[in-house]
């Protein structure tokens, strides 16, 4: 049986006083005995004070590199993200991948380095409206899953959760439709049985992503092969968070 998994995702938001006040708003609502299990991806300069005041979220960074430490202005290591308390860190966000290029080989060797430490990835994949268009999702799926899960070890993958985010969905209001998530997320899960196994795909955690809101948010969670929901927008307010929570729990 799958724990469904509801992240939030800051992206650039929320100083860390800001952090502080949303910890507290939630932290009240939640009791530990959910039936779910909920988080937060914040910005680095939050994850202190996140971490801190966490007792049932999820604290989640939304990137990390690569490599242990060196000459990476800017950078921020797994080692750091684990001393600080992390568990879970996005990667391959397609914000990153459009503005940062960061590429599936990248994933494949973030993803790795964050399971030696015992952090979850949560892996983006997603395609462009134009590649929805000419009817290239599956083979975009695919495409991104074999070369960011590249390298990993079938038990590895098993702990992963990874989110289809169509990028045509993201921050638009324009959430796909329950049978498109649906499909999609069945293709991920049925990808990684190909590539790995039967065992292995079904314990992989799938999310949805883009405009998931507090009143969409049941219609995908009823899903087979949905597990979850990575959130932008509605992750920032307490109150619509609540909701989230509130419909889900
Ligand atoms: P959105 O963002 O919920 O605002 O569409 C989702 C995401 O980028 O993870």
């Amino acid at each position: 049986m799958r724990k469904p998994i509801i992240v939030g995702n800051w992206k650039m938001n929320k100083t860390p006083s800001e952090a502080l006040e949303f910890m507290k708003g939630i932290e009240e609502v939640l009791t530990g005995e959910e039936a779910a299990d909920y988080g937060v991806g914040a910005p680095y300069v939050d994850l202190d004070v996140c971490v801190k005041n966490a007792k049932n979220l999820i604290i989640a960074a939304e990137n990390c590199n690569e490599k242990d430490s060196g000459a990476y202005t800017g950078e921020v290591s797994v080692p750091m993200l684990k001393e600080v308390g992390i568990t879970y860190c996005i990667i391959g966000h397609s914000e990153r991948r459009t503005y940062y290029n960061e590429t599936n080989e990248h994933c494949a060797l973030k993803a790795k380095r964050l399971l030696a430490d015992n952090i979850i990835p949560i892996l983006c994949i997603g395609e462009t409206e134009a590649e929805y268009d000419a009817g290239k999702t599956a083979d975009v799926i695919k495409t991104q899953l074999a070369g960011s899960l590249a390298g990993l070890e079938a038990c590895e993958v098993a702990k992963m959760v990874i989110a289809y985010e169509p990028i045509w969905a993201i921050g638009t209001g324009k959430s796909a439709t329950k049978e498109i998530a649906e499909d999609c997320c069945k293709l991920v899960r049925d990808t990684v049985k190909a590539l790995y196994d039967e065992e292995t795909g079904e314990a992989v955690r799938v999310q949805y992503g883009g405009s998931v809101k507090p009143d969409n948010i049941r219609e995908y969670m009823a899903c087979e092969d949905i597990d979850g929901a990575l959130i932008g927008g509605a992750s920032l307010k307490v109150d619509s968070f609540k909701e989230i929570i509130d419909a889900t729990k």
